[in-house]
């Protein structure tokens, strides 16, 4: 498989995914993803950029309270590793921006494969060198998908009302469902 140099973000270098141009684009129409989505999220970028912090404040306050998610960030000895949150919470501040501001294209692909074997035996653990569980539980990785939406809302009204509120909430909705989808292929490659 060819490697794929990912510039901006310091991606480093990963291989080019497996899932093809034209997988994405049934996927995203069975999502009901479409170019009104690209510019909500543009907009919902616009809002959601300098609170970046804020949000990984709420989210990283949810997982330490859910012992079955901490027990991901841990070690054996059943203690959260701080240094491992804390890398793994930049990483997950450049994909908020990531969700927003980037096309989702080849490259953009070759990542989100790079994202799904992260949670999977196949690399998590590896980028930062540490000890925890071998794989993050693909039921979790579903089911986080409503606190990862619902909590943005409150930060998308910090710059948007009404309608446009709305369509941003959708688009980000749209867009974290349709990511999952795509980070599911680690988990069952045959069935995909
Ligand atoms: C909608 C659900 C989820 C989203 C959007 C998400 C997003 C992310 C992102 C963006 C990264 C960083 C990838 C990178 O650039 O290296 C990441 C890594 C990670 N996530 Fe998730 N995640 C989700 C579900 C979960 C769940 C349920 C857990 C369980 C605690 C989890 C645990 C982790 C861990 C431990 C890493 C680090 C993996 C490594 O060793 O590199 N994630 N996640």
């Amino acid at each position: 498989m060819s490697e794929t140099a990912i510039s901006g973000y310091d991606y480093g270098t990963v291989a080019a995914s497996p899932v093809t141009k034209e997988e994405l684009d049934l996927l995203r129409a069975s999502v009901l993803f479409g170019h009104e989505d690209e510019a909500a999220l543009r907009r919902a970028g616009e809002v959601l950029g300098g609170q970046v912090e804020q949000i990984l404040d709420v989210w990283y306050g949810f997982v330490g309270v859910n012992p079955q998610l901490l027990a991901h960030f841990s070690g054996p000895d059943g203690e959260p590793i701080a240094a491992y949150l804390d890398r793994v919470r930049g990483r997950f501040g450049q994909w908020i921006r990531d969700t927003c501001e980037r096309p989702y294209d080849e490259r953009w692909l070759a990542y989100q494969e790079e994202i799904s074997l992260r949670h999977t035996p196949a690399k998590k653990n590896r980028t930062d060198k540490v000890t925890s569980s071998s794989h993050v539980p693909l039921r979790y990785l579903v089911a986080l998908i409503y606190p990862i939406t619902a909590t943005v809302r409150e930060f998308l009204m910090k710059g948007a009302s009404g309608e446009d509120l709305e369509a941003m909430h959708e688009a980000w909705r749209k867009a974290v469902v349709l990511q999952v989808a795509l980070w599911t292929r680690a988990y069952a490659p045959d069935l995909w």
